[in-house]
């Protein structure tokens, strides 16, 4: 069975088939192709939802031809169309869901909308060697989420905790955005915090002791403080990088305490990390370290299949279409729905 992916939910189009045939039958990603719109956005300082919409129609057929070269396959060779219905941009997810729907009507197979975290969730699964099986505890970092998940199952997912507030990619972003650094923000702080000093300033740990949930507010109030207090923060290179390290530290010694938590909780084993921010190298080798003392093992899927690719939607689609599940031919996108 082969299942198209298309993600449009903010501003990569990304395109992708999952072959269940391939690697002597384990199955595994045939072909994915991705568009940045970085460039596109770079200049506002974050997403404009309309330019992004209008790119992704722009960018949807040449790409889908793309990685029909890509796969060496026909359209006619695709057995299902998987597309992300939510949450997301409302302009940017129908371009997606729309082209999906009718081309799975024109090709007479089924459709359907797959959930953007899910998607994030089920990535590490992709992983060709010891990918990691239910049940285990997620968490989930993307731009516009910060979750802890109990998931037993495909579609058997119960929130454990989540941010009150903002998201930790999000914080990662407006932290950039006081650095100067350009859009997006994540990787670039990561880029900088690398030759600072982590303890050189306390930053807050927003609701430690306060069950499983996280609040990152306050964080980014902390850090504009911050930055207004110290002296050279906007020119001197160690200062700069002192306060991107101090700040990464502060986060994901919050995340990395709440994971263990979670884990000590539920009394699983493994700990799968997913969405963008999972992409973060020192948030990967802490919780690595962190949680070595309960003998629980840490998950997270190479860096192209932490932040949005196709790849996922493609995946989670296949997973819900096994279990005999599609969508009619109305479509609904949803910009704000829980997992
Ligand atoms: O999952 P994703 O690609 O899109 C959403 O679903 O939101 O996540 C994007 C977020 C952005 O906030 C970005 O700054 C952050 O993930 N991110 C990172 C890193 N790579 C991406 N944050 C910290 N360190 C990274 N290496
Ligand atoms: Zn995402």
């Amino acid at each position: 069975m082969k299942v198209l992916g298309i993600e449009t939910s903010c501003d990569e189009t990304g395109l992708a088939i999952y072959d269940d045939q391939i690697n002597n039958g384990k199955g595994g990603v045939l072909a994915q192709v991705l568009y940045s719109q970085v460039q596109l956005h770079q200049m506002y300082g974050g997403v404009v939802p309309e330019l992004a919409s209008r790119d992704h129609i722009r960018k949807l057929v040449p790409l889908f031809d793309e990685l029909l070269v890509q796969a060496g396959i026909d359209k006619s060779q695709i057995d299902a169309v998987s597309y992300t219905k939510g949450p997301g941009l409302i302009g940017a997810l129908m371009t997606g869901a729309l082209f999906g729907r009718t081309l799975a009507f024109g090709l007479g197979v089924p459709a359907l909308g797959v959930h953007h975290m899910e998607g994030h969730l089920l990535a590490p699964l992709l992983a060709a060697d010891n990918p990691p099986q239910f049940p285990f505890v997620c968490l989930l970092v993307s731009g516009g989420h910060t979750m802890l998940v109990r998931a037993d199952g495909v579609g058997e997912y119960q929130l454990l905790g989540e941010s009150i507030d903002d998201a930790v990619g999000e914080c990662f972003d407006k932290v950039a955005k006081m650095l100067n650094l350009p859009y997006p923000g994540g990787p670039n702080v990561e880029k900088l915090a690398k030759t600072g000093n982590p303890l050189a300033y306390q930053l807050p740990r927003p609701m430690l002791h306060k069950g499983l949930d996280f609040s990152f507010s306050g964080m980014k109030t902390a850090v504009h403080n911050l930055i207004k207090d110290t002296p050279n923060a906007d020119s001197d290179p160690v200062v700069r990088a002192d306060i991107a390290a101090s700040f990464q530290y502060a986060v994901v010694d919050t995340l990395t305490q709440k994971c263990h938590k979670a884990l000590k909780q539920t009394g699983l084993k493994q700990l799968v990390i997913a969405g963008g921010v999972s992409a973060n190298r020192t948030l990967q080798k802490t919780l690595e370290q962190r949680v070595q003392d309960i003998g629980a093992k840490v998950y997270y899927a190479p860096v192209e299949l932490c932040t949005d690719n196709g790849a996922m939607i493609a995946y989670a689609g296949f997973c819900r279409l096994k279990q005999g599940q599609a969508d009619g031919l109305a479509v609904a996108c949803v910009p704000r729905w829980n997992i």
